[in-house]
């Protein structure tokens, strides 16, 4: 007899307004060479190892996120986002940790379903990590532009080789990123990323390898890179 697949779920977030990229659509389900950049999302978690995907739209967009996800390649739940993207996070986490199909879920994948174009191996890297014992793990880029720190009027040069630029999708170990966004909401703090917030609860942070591909598509030209990429691929 076979062990049952412990799922690896992808919570992917896209329950904000993408108001930096404009247009009436919700941001995910922006079309780019013929497919939406939620279901490219999805595509690629599926690729790299997750078994199913929350995500997390907002209220009246349900539908169009069905129909965008109908020909997705792994079972794909909706659920309804929050005010901030840490809401919408929990959100997500408390439909994974509710739905019966996912019971057993222990490696949960945080993403925004902005980058749609993760290569399959970053995503299966950060779920390698977290079986391997991380509790909390983020794909990293070293940053390419000079940097400068503003201090009131002046500003200095900071060392690059000591930055690294946070992507998605983040690792975690269920129950504990589960327990780190009660804390952040009990403590009434606001963190950018779900690293954050495990570490806001004390948890150390694991580094793997990101990639310049993962763009979080943002701004209008970033649509431009968006088709090149889907056209490369
Ligand atoms: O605004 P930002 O670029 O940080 O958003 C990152 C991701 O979080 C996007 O995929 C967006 O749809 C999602 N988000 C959300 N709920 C919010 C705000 C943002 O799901 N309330």
């Amino acid at each position: 007899m076979h062990e049952p697949v412990e799922p690896v779920v992808a919570v992917v977030v896209a329950a904000g307004s993408g108001t930096r990229l404009g247009g009436e659509t919700p941001k995910a389900l922006r079309v780019v060479a013929g497919r939406s950049l939620v279901a490219r999302s999805v595509d690629q978690l599926a690729a790299g190892g997750c078994t199913a995907a929350v995500v997390v739209v907002a209220a009246g967009t349900e539908d169009a996120f069905a129909a965008a996800l109908a020909d997705a390649p792994i079972p794909c739940l909706l659920t309804l986002g929050g005010a901030e993207r840490q809401d919408s996070v929990r959100h997500g986490l408390d439909a994974v940790r509710a739905e019966p199909a996912l019971a057993g879920c222990r490696v949960v994948l945080v993403h925004d379903a902005a980058r749609a174009f993760v290569p399959a191996d970053v995503v299966t890297r950060v779920i390698d990590a977290v079986r391997g014992g991380s509790v909390a793990v983020v794909p990293v880029v070293p940053v390419v532009d000079t940097v400068r720190a503003l201090a009131g009027a002046t500003s200095a040069v900071v060392d690059r080789s000591a930055l690294r630029a946070v992507q998605t999708p983040q690792g975690f170990d269920l129950a504990t990123l589960a327990a780190a966004h009660a804390r952040l909401a009990a403590d009434g703090v606001v963190v950018t990323d779900d690293a954050a917030a495990c570490e806001h609860a004390g948890h150390p942070v694991t580094l793997v390898a990101g990639s310049r591909r993962s763009l979080k598509v943002t701004e209008p030209l970033d649509l431009v890179f968006a088709e090149a990429l889907a056209r490369q691929a």
